[in-house]
């Protein structure tokens, strides 16, 4: 009975092992398992042994019905996989599906090549929230009720006191409110306007950066801009500072850049100035120090701001700026 018993095993293993579908696998099942099946007769003929045979007999068969139930579960799989994959059996000898690799978005890797630069000239990176108290994006800045150079930028209002910010700017109040000078900070994020063409979309990212330390100058400002611009296109890249206005800072500045489309000879990149605006910036106002509880009269700083997309455009010629939030891969895997 004994000997029985292991053919019976092998004769069930090996028809699991060949079963080309689960109907057939299942049909196996009933006839090894089943109530009526060669397994469950053989177990209840043990009386037929003597006393001290059967514990061994019954632990022995009742192996060989756990053995039995895997088989069938791990060739049950291993039909079903095949089935999925060619519609015929598992072919071990196949290649095996290759994972996908992704890539760095272009504005990521803009941004960290943008961070880097401002680490390491010992900038720290700090970031706030893109739904804004109306004062941290613009009283506190200095944008006084009503005026006017509130709409140079195209606010999203939530309601009356709340906005989506509309720059990058509001980090500045938030971290000299919170730290003490002197500090170097960047704030990275997005920020919304209400504007849309080539080379606007409502939503698009801005590096913030500030400095508030003791005697600091117009010219520190112009160092680190200067190094910024050079190490971001290149080392022979003409830089210029020219006047301009934001209610924060005074005197303000935009930065320049020689167009690097045509080397400063005029073309439709740079309205054939021969000249590229890239950020803006100044000397942070007195009025925002005093502000955040900062005494002017002791600590001084400046501040810059500047569109990611913005230089990316330039850097990598790619044209509209909705191109970067499309997610057609074929443009992001270039990167
Ligand atoms: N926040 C300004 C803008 O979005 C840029 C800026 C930042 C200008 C800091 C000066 C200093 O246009």
């Amino acid at each position: 009975m004994k000997q029985e018993l292991e053919k019976l095993r092998d004769k069930a293993i090996a028809a699991v092992e060949a079963a080309d579908d689960e109907p057939g696998l299942q049909a196996l099942r009933v006839k090894y398992l089943g109530r009526k099946g060669s397994l469950t007769a053989l177990l209840r003929s043990t009386g037929k042994l003597l006393p001290e045979e059967r514990p061994a007999f019954g632990k022995r068969a009742n192996e060989i019905k756990a053995e039995i139930e895997t088989a069938i579960a791990s060739r049950s799989t291993i039909l079903a996989a095949g089935e999925k994959e060619t519609g015929a059996e598992l072919d071990v000898t196949l290649p095996g599906f290759r994972a996908e690799r992704g890539t760095i978005h272009p504005i990521a890797r803009m941004l960290n090549e943008m961070t880097e630069v401002f680490t390491g000239m010992g900038f720290e990176v700090a970031v706030g929230p893109e739904v804004e108290l109306d004062k941290y994006n613009f009283t506190l800045l200095n944008f006084p009720p009503d005026h006017p150079a509130r709409d140079m930028q195209d606010t999203f209002f939530v309601s009356k006191d709340v906005v989506l910010r509309t720059h990058t700017s509001p980090v500045q109040i938030r971290a000299m409110e919170t730290r003490k000078p002197p500090m170097r900070i960047i704030s990275p994020g997005k920020v919304y306007r209400h504007d849309r063409d080539t080379s606007h979309s409502p939503m698009f990212f801005q590096l913030e950066g500030f400095v508030v330390d003791k005697r600091i100058s117009m010219a520190d400002l112009k160092g680190a801009l200067t190094v910024f611009a050079q190490r971001i296109f290149s080392e022979d890249t003409p830089v210029r500072f020219r006047p301009s206005f934001f209610p924060f800072t005074e005197p303000s500045a935009e930065v320049d850049i020689g167009c690097i489309f045509c080397g400063g000879e005029g073309c439709r990149m740079c309205k054939q100035t021969g000249w590229i605006e890239i950020l803006g910036s100044g000397m942070i106002h007195p009025q925002v120090l005093r502000n955040v509880g900062i005494d002017p009269n002791e600590w001084i700083g400046f501040a810059f701001g500047m569109g990611v997309e913005r230089i990316a455009i330039l850097k990598y010629g790619i044209e509209p700026i909705a191109t970067f939030f499309e997610n057609d891969l074929r443009f992001l895997r270039q990167f």
